[in-house]
Formats: C-alpha cells, sequence, structure tokens
C-alpha cells in the first residue's frame, strides 16, 4: 500500500499524463518533485511539490536542475519517466531520420541522461519507470520515429534493469490518455492512409480514453503493483494481463 511519506521524481507535469499523475501522487499526500519545462499553478501551491525547470534534452543544464531538486534527500521511491512527444504520423519514408532524431533526442536519450545522472548520486532509488506506448510494441503504419522511440525506451530500461538489481524498473504504456499528443492525432484530415488514427478519433470521449485526472490515477496504481507483477526491465500495458486483472 502505498505511504504518505514517499518521494516521486515526474518529468513533463505541467499538463497531460504527467499533471495527473503528480495530482494523484499528490493526493495520496506523497512528495513530488516536477522535472521540466514549465510549472502549474494547481501544483505549485501544494506544500509536497517541488519544481525544477529544464528541458530534458540539454544534458548539462537538466543535470544541474536535477540536482538543485534533489538537495538535502536522500531516497527516491519512485522515478517516473513522462516526458515525450509524438512527431509526425506518416509513413516511413516521409519521416526524414533528422526528424526521428530529434523524437529520439525527448524520447530515449534524454531518459538515458537522466538514469545516469539519478544513478551517479548517493541516492536510494527504489522504482523507474519509464512511460512507453503499444506503439512500442505493434509497429502500426504512421507512427514511424515515435514507435522505433518507445520501443528502443523499452530496450533501454532492460538493459538497465540487468546492471541495476537493486532497482525496480519497467517500461510501461499508459492506455489511452486525452491530452495534448491525442489533439494532435485528432487534428489529421479524416482522409489519412492510418488505420489507427480513426480508432482513436473514435475513443475520445469514452471510457477507453480518459482524462489526465483520472488516467494520472490508474496509471499510478499501476505503478504501485509493478514490483509485484513483472519482472524487473519488462514492458507491460496498463490495459492488458498482469495490470488490468
Ligand atoms: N496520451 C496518450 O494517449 C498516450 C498513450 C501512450 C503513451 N503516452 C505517453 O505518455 C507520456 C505523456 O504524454 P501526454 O499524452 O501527456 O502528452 P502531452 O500532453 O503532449 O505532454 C507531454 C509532456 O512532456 C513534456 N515534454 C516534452 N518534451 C520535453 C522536453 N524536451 N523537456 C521537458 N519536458 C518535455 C511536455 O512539456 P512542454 O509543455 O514543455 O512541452 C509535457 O509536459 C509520453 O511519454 C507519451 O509518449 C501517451
Amino acid at each position: 500500500m502505498p505511504t504518505s511519506d514517499r518521494t516521486f521524481l515526474i518529468t513533463g507535469i505541467n499538463r497531460g499524463l504527467g499533471h495527473g499523475l503528480a495530482l494523484a501522487c499528490l493526493k495520496r499526500g506523497h512528495r513530488v518533485l516536477g522535472l521540466g519545462r514549465a510549472s502549474a499553478d494547481d501544483l505549485e501551491s501544494q506544500p509536497n511539490f517541488r519544481f525544477a525547470r529544464a528541458d530534458i534534452v540539454d544534458a548539462g543544464p537538466c543535470a544541474a536542475s536535477l540536482e538543485g531538486l534533489l538537495h538535502g534527500l536522500n531516497r527516491l521511491d519512485c522515478v517516473i519517466l513522462n516526458a515525450g512527444v509524438l512527431g509526425p504520423i506518416a509513413d516511413m519514408r516521409d519521416q526524414s531520420t533528422d526528424t526521428m532524431k530529434e523524437i529520439l533526442e525527448v524520447n530515449l536519450w534524454a531518459n538515458k541522461a537522466l538514469i545516469d545522472s539519478l544513478l551517479s548520486k548517493n541516492l536510494s532509488i527504489t522504482q523507474v519507470v519509464a512511460i512507453s506506448s503499444g506503439a512500442s510494441v505493434n509497429g502500426n503504419r504512421g507512427w514511424g520515429g515515435y514507435s522505433i522511440s518507445k520501443a528502443a525506451l523499452n530496450m533501454l530500461v532492460k538493459l538497465y534493469a540487468n546492471e541495476r538489481r537493486d532497482i525496480h524498473f519497467a517500461a510501461l504504456a499508459p492506455g489511452l490518455v486525452d491530452t495534448g499528443m491525442q489533439e494532435q492525432i485528432r487534428a489529421l484530415p479524416d482522409e489519412v492512409p492510418f488505420p489507427s488514427v480513426a480508432k482513436l478519433k473514435e475513443a475520445r470521449a469514452t471510457d477507453a480514453m480518459p482524462g489526465p485526472a483520472t488516467a494520472g490515477q490508474l496509471v499510478l496504481d499501476a505503478i504501485d503493483r509493478l514490483p509485484d507483477l513483472i519482472e524487473s526491465g519488462t514492458f507491460a500495458d496498463v490495459r492488458k494481463p498482469p495490470l488490468n486483472a
């Protein structure tokens, strides 16, 4: 069961799922350390919230922000690597390698730098959860750079798990969440040749696509159960066994 003295580090807390996760943690009495390009007023007003500004792609400044954020702490109960970008929805031939590299900078390499920075500190860490996606395994048409970045993120997590048996690592697909990312998908014309886009448009305002606040609670529940349910270093989807059982 969650206890009220747990400390969570979450990236990308100003909006979307990260904001919902931060709210869910604070509601349970946890301490939240937020790292990202912007904060949120409703988080800033809470005593258990601390924020440091950083673009996670800028490794040096980000490490300095992290240092300040962790000042005085010797334990992190959970690190949630949430910040991410979608990039264009387009066929592979229409996504340049430069565009894909930009997506991987955020979704993959920034997370490696963050993990390395955290592991280099005199800090006890219990759990690391990288927010992945069903796109990391399903290879749907149009999701090129994003799918590649999340598949690589799954492997990143596995590799760290093999090195650090004392920390439980997981790559977690949070299910569909009605955020800016989904708005980006809904803005695509209906005629695009990507079947998953129509499915996502249809899922809006249904139970299959909760808003960030509801999703934050569901995903936090799943995060609590991950160490008991899956082997460290593996991928799980909140919509599938063993998490939906
Ligand atoms: N929504 C879904 O249905 C869905 C499904 C599967 C997986 N996910 C994953 O869930 C996570 C959250 O996505 P979301 O749906 O909440 O998207 P979102 O609403 O677009 O939010 C993305 C978050 O990431 C932050 N971010 C992006 N690039 C950053 C950078 N360079 N440095 C610092 N922060 C950065 C954003 O901050 P700024 O405001 O500064 O850009 C924002 O806080 C992502 O990893 C995404 O891949 C989402």
